[in-house]
């Protein structure tokens, strides 16, 4: 086990899963739960880069907010304030993919330094690992918003190691995003894709460190 490395991950899709609040979507607009679902992640990257181009930049919180309006608007529903406030909440409690908690507890033992690296703004990520099963594995909850740059720009990855003091050479950085891996590897750091989705490599240049289907495949740095 190389335990100089710090294993930064993802949250977002590779550690908790965004389409587990499909079911309250469901319930709130029935019939319409997975596409404004869909929508709603699409959306919400979507915002997150193009407010990061035009120097726009706002929260994650606010973007996740704005997203959900515009997907329920595409599907032609209406959505009161209660109701935005319930989904907004949902993305707080999101489920654990299955294995995250064994990987990151084995990953404990080995005394590896773990941290999470996401866009997500600490209103977001800070409840949400609290009430999750991870908490006591995570030593460090990383937010773009603490320096206003979103992922994939290089000053935002520059966050991860300054807020560690360590070097680009000991991070291995975990994401199932593949726009999220090509910066990461751009940056400098060794990756490892989560392609929970087995989609193909994106066509960036910037190919993955290894490729696992989840994160038992990170046994293998152990
Ligand atoms: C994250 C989203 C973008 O940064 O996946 O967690």
């Amino acid at each position: 086990m190389d335990t100089s490395k710090a294993f930064v991950f993802d949250a977002y899709g590779t550690l908790f899963d965004v389409f587990s609040v499909i079911e309250k979507c469901e319930e709130l607009f029935p019939s319409n739960g997975e596409a404004i679902s869909q929508t709603w992640r699409k959306k919400q990257l979507e915002y997150s880069y193009l407010r990061q181009m035009m120097g726009k930049y706002r929260p994650f919180s606010e973007v996740t907010r704005d997203a959900l309006r515009y997907a329920v608007a595409e599907a032609g529903q209406e959505l009161t304030h209660q109701n935005e406030q319930a989904l907004l909440d949902a993305y707080k409690e999101l489920h654990v993919y299955e294995e995250v908690a064994e990987v990151l507890k084995e990953l404990k033992a080995h005394n590896a330094t773990i941290a999470i690296f996401s866009n997500g703004s600490h209103d977001m990520l800070d409840p949400l690992v609290e009430q999750s099963p991870l908490s006591e594995y995570i030593d460090h909850i990383i937010s773009a918003d603490d320096v206003k740059q979103y992922k994939p720009t290089p000053a935002s990855y520059t966050h991860v190691i300054d807020s560690l003091g360590i070097k680009r050479d000991d991070v291995l950085f975990m994401s199932s995003n593949g726009w999220d891996i090509s910066g990461a590897a751009n940056f400098g750091f060794h990756t490892a894709w989560i392609n929970r989705k087995e989609q193909p490599v994106e066509e960036l240049s910037l190919p993955p460190t290894s490729i696992y289907h989840d994160l038992t495949g990170l046994k293998k740095w152990m």
